[in-house]
């Protein structure tokens, strides 16, 4: 198993400092940012497009984890391709064609991800498997930070890690929604190597960070 990386949700930072926080949370030990990004329509909430990710980059050298929630997608891949996205991550939902997405990151020379959401059977990855670089598994509803981590996913997540193991593949493992001290360990447990935390990196402020991401980290 690789180490497990922490991925900050910017989605719970101070927005009207955001450069400053992303310093923030690379200088804390992060190694991933989380950029949500939800246009009111696919999700019940609006918050980033391309300029701002574009307007981040110069703050650090840590990849752009970017977790599109989005629809129609297939018109904005390109544009945060080039705002700086190291990974793109993305709803099969949010599009008619999963795998044509997919390939158009990769042809972009991103890593291309694919997020399951609550209700999404792991069986979704059964012809992904050979082309996705990381595998999002939504452990709330996507929209919004702060809600609870839904039980049901660990045994997706366990699912999951085994079809990664049986591929061969260097897929990364990601779960996102509901993390803290108690559920990310059972989310590792389960098999996800990198977590998503916005609640749980934030609270406290600065001088928590640090701290914060070590405890989810396993301390
Ligand atoms: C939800 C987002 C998450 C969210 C996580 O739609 O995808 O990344 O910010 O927030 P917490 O960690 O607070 O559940
Ligand atoms: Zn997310």
């Amino acid at each position: 198993m690789k180490p497990v990386r922490i991925a900050p949700s910017i989605l719970s930072a101070d927005f009207a400092k955001l450069g400053e926080e992303v310093r923030a949370i690379d200088a804390a030990g992060a190694d991933w940012i989380h950029i949500d990004v939800m246009d009111g329509h696919f999700v019940p909430n609006i918050t980033i497009g391309p300029a701002v990710v574009k307007a981040l980059r110069p703050h650090t050298r840590l990849p752009f984890d970017v977790h599109l929630m989005i629809s129609p997608i297939d018109a904005y891949l390109d544009a945060f391709a080039e705002a700086g996205a190291d990974t793109i991550t993305v709803h099969p939902e949010a599009g008619p064609h999963i795998h044509r997405s997919l390939q158009h990151i990769k042809s972009l020379g991103k890593r291309a991800g694919v997020v399951l959401n609550p209700g999404t059977p792991a069986k979704m990855l059964d012809y992904l498997i050979d082309i996705v670089d990381l595998v999002l598994v939504m452990s709330v509803n996507p929209g919004f930070g702060g809600q609870s981590f839904i039980n049901s996913q660990l045994r997706k997540i366990a699912a999951i890690r085994k079809m990664i193991d049986a591929s061969g593949r260097d897929i990364d493992l990601e779960v996102d929604g509901g993390i803290d001290l108690r559920t990310a360990a059972l989310a590792i447990d389960a098999g996800a190597d990198a977590l998503v935390a916005g609640t749980a990196t934030f609270r406290g402020g600065p001088e928590a960070y640090a701290a914060n991401i070590r405890g989810l980290r396993g301390g």
